[in-house]
């Protein structure tokens, strides 16, 4: 059996609002997700994370179970909307949520991984015009001040964002996600806010904190292919490529954006004043990791009626239930390119899972194959290009437990722990035994 090496750290993700509930307690306030939930249409059967997995209340079980799993690393995220309720008020009672947090996984011998914005926006800092103004850059400044002033001590290591592209194009240029805008300015201000944000977040880390524990931002990152070998399909799958992955890319890692996208978007937007030439400075401000989110390929095809002339196309690949391409070897091309193009920092897979039907027995089994197999297949993805020496530190399996899914709300289930959500239990699915053996022989 092939192993990994002692230092590689296998964890699992989470994040607040999808899992945390207590929405209305412990003086948080509304976050934009809250409000967006509220809006018929918005999410399937107009779910929301008002109670979630409980796990605000729950969180000592939580870790137990996380603990009998036997991960190096916990990563979770800390909701905005507990440590600043309104504008400037810092709220206690919200960080000691996250303190208590932090300790149960110390003692337990988990390495706590906190992402600082998995999406969470206050309402207040909406109200105010969200990431489309400026000034967010600073109010999520003091956001992580806080945090970092609070519990950098006790925390293995840092980040910034959770996928930007979804926090700005998802959210303000297609309108899925919250805060549901259809805007495409305002989808590239947002990106570029957020972008700055972590510039300046890991400034404030490093320069002024003087902290040395590591820090990074993770990226959702999909590599795109057109359908056919015609020059048509080349430009579906450069444009593809452009507007999910080298928008965020570029600046983080060569300190520009890629001019084909800026003249793409050009069509639409005819000012770019809001992107000031020291931001890009500050956005490729050094990391010590960088975090990806791989969950598959992206297969386009070139559309002429389209505004940035792709859309998706049929694939025959197996899928999950999100209808996503299982596609390992794509995830292998991926880890190459980022080599080949942009960094040898040490990569982290901070997410990586499936959706599928599952099916809870009566004695209280779960048995999904399908999503062992996916796990399998990514986990000897990385063992493959490891052994070439590309330096995938860690792999953090999305997701510990079933939980909101965002627009999606409770249908599909990622979690390895099955959850019944009318009594709150948590079960083992055979994919939580699967991972629990692959972290014990540490291979496969
Ligand atoms: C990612 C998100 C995560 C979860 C998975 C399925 O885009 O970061 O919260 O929804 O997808």
């Amino acid at each position: 059996m092939k192993q990994f090496a002692n230092e590689f750290i296998f964890g699992t993700s989470t994040s607040s609002y999808q899992i945390e509930g207590a929405f209305n307690e412990g003086g948080r306030s509304l976050s934009v997700w809250d409000t967006f939930c509220a809006i018929p249409g918005k999410v399937l059967n107009q779910d929301n994370g008002n109670v979630a997995c409980d796990h605000y209340h729950r969180y000592q079980e939580d870790v137990q179970l996380i603990k009998e799993l036997g991960v190096d690393s916990y990563r979770f995220s800390i909701a905005w909307p507990r440590i600043f309720p309104e504008k400037g008020i810092y709220n206690e009672e919200g960080m000691l949520f996250y303190k208590q947090l932090i300790h149960e996984l110390n003692e337990a011998g988990i390495k706590p991984f906190p992402t600082l914005y998995h999406w969470d926006l206050p309402m207040w800092a909406y109200e105010e015009g969200g990431w489309v103004n400026r000034e967010s850059v600073s109010w999520f400044l003091e956001f992580a001040k806080t945090c970092f002033e609070q519990l950098d001590e006790h925390v293995f290591s840092w980040i910034t964002h959770n996928e930007p592209w979804c926090a700005s194009f998802l959210s303000y240029h297609q309108g899925y996600h919250a805060p549901g805008h259809m805007n495409i300015e305002e989808g590239l201000k947002a990106a570029h806010h957020i972008l700055l944000s972590h510039g300046e977040a890991v400034k404030l880390l490093k320069q002024e904190l003087q902290s040395s524990t590591p820090i990074g931002i993770t990226l959702n990152l999909a590599p795109a292919y057109g359908v056919k070998d015609t020059y048509n399909d080349m430009v579906a799958s450069n444009n593809a490529d452009g507007y999910t992955n080298r928008w965020f890319l570029d600046p983080i890692f060569k300190g520009s954006y890629p001019i084909d996208m800026v003249n793409l978007f050009s069509k639409y937007v005819h000012d770019f004043s809001f992107i000031q030439v020291q931001d890009l400075e500050t956005i490729s401000v050094p990391c010590d990791f960088f975090g990806i989110n791989y969950y598959s390929r992206a297969l386009v095809e070139f559309a002429g009626n389209q505004s940035l002339l792709f859309t998706n196309a049929y694939s025959d690949y197996p899928k999950t239930v999100m209808g996503w391409d299982v596609s390992p070897e794509e995830f292998k091309q991926l880890i190459y390119r980022l080599r080949r193009d942009y960094t040898d920092l040490p990569i982290y897979i901070t997410e990586n899972g499936a959706a599928y039907d599952d099916i809870l027995e009566d004695d209280g089994s779960v048995h999904d194959q399908e999503r062992v197999d996916y796990i399998n297949q990514h986990i000897t993805a990385i063992q493959q290009v490891n052994e070439e020496g590309l330096n995938v530190a860690g792999y953090f399996l999305w997701s510990l437990f079933d939980n909101f899914e965002w627009a999606f709300g409770y249908e599909k289930r990622f979690g390895i722990f099955y959850v019944d959500f009318a009594t709150q239990r948590r079960y083992w699915k055979d994919s939580a035994r699967q991972y629990q053996q692959i972290i014990k022989n540490r291979g496969l």
